[in-house]
Parts: structure tokens; C-alpha cells; sequence
């Protein structure tokens, strides 16, 4: 079973700074909408780029390179270039820090 692993506290995200976490094999980043936290994988599906730097707007993030938008809560991809979803993982706070669960196949 994977296991929670601590990438910081909610002091460290706001609605419009997400925070980025490197592990050994790639890099998720954390959005914050609301009171709640969503974590994927900090890569667009269709080119290699961070969507940390994206727009989120009503629960998505737009990729700065081509423009399309991602489901936060699903990593689904809403319209074209990008067909593929992001990579989402699950997120825990507790008291203030913020624990994203580590895949099984890192
Ligand atoms: S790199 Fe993200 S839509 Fe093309």
C-alpha cells in the first residue's frame, strides 16, 4: 500500500501559487481551489510541459504552451492538443501539513 508522504504545509499554497514537489522519479504539483487540494503530475500529456505554470480557473488548469484544459479532481483532458490525462494523486491534510500518497510503481 502507498504510503502519504509529507511535500509541505497549506502556508506554502494559495489559490493562484501552487506548490511543486520533486520525488525521485517526477515532479506533482498541488493547486489549491477552495478549501480544497488537488495534486498531479506537473506535465502536460501532450508536451513536456509543467501546467504549474497554467491558468486555473473553476476546478482546471489551462497549459501554457497549446491551451488545453485539465479536470483538477480527475487530470482528464477537456479538449485537444492534449487526449491523455494527467496523472492525479490522492491528498491528505492534516493539521497544516499537506501529504500526497506515493504511487506503487515509484
Ligand atoms: S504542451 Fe500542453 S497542450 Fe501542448
Amino acid at each position: 500500500m502507498s504510503e502519504f508522504v509529507k511535500v509541505g504545509s497549506i502556508h506554502d499554497i494559495s489559490p493562484g501559487q501552487p506548490l511543486i514537489h520533486d520525488f525521485d522519479y517526477n515532479t506533482v504539483v498541488i493547486f489549491q481551489v477552495g478549501d480544497a487540494y488537488y495534486c498531479l503530475e506537473d506535465e502536460c500529456t501532450h508536451q513536456e510541459v509543467p501546467i504549474s505554470d497554467g491558468t486555473v480557473t473553476d476546478c482546471r488548469v489551462e497549459c501554457p504552451m497549446h491551451g488545453s484544459w485539465f479536470d483538477l479532481k480527475t487530470g482528464k483532458a477537456l479538449n485537444l492538443p492534449a487526449t491523455k490525462a494527467v496523472q492525479t494523486y490522492a491528498v491528505k491534510i492534516i493539521d497544516e501539513d499537506v501529504f500526497v500518497q506515493e504511487p506503487d510503481d515509484w
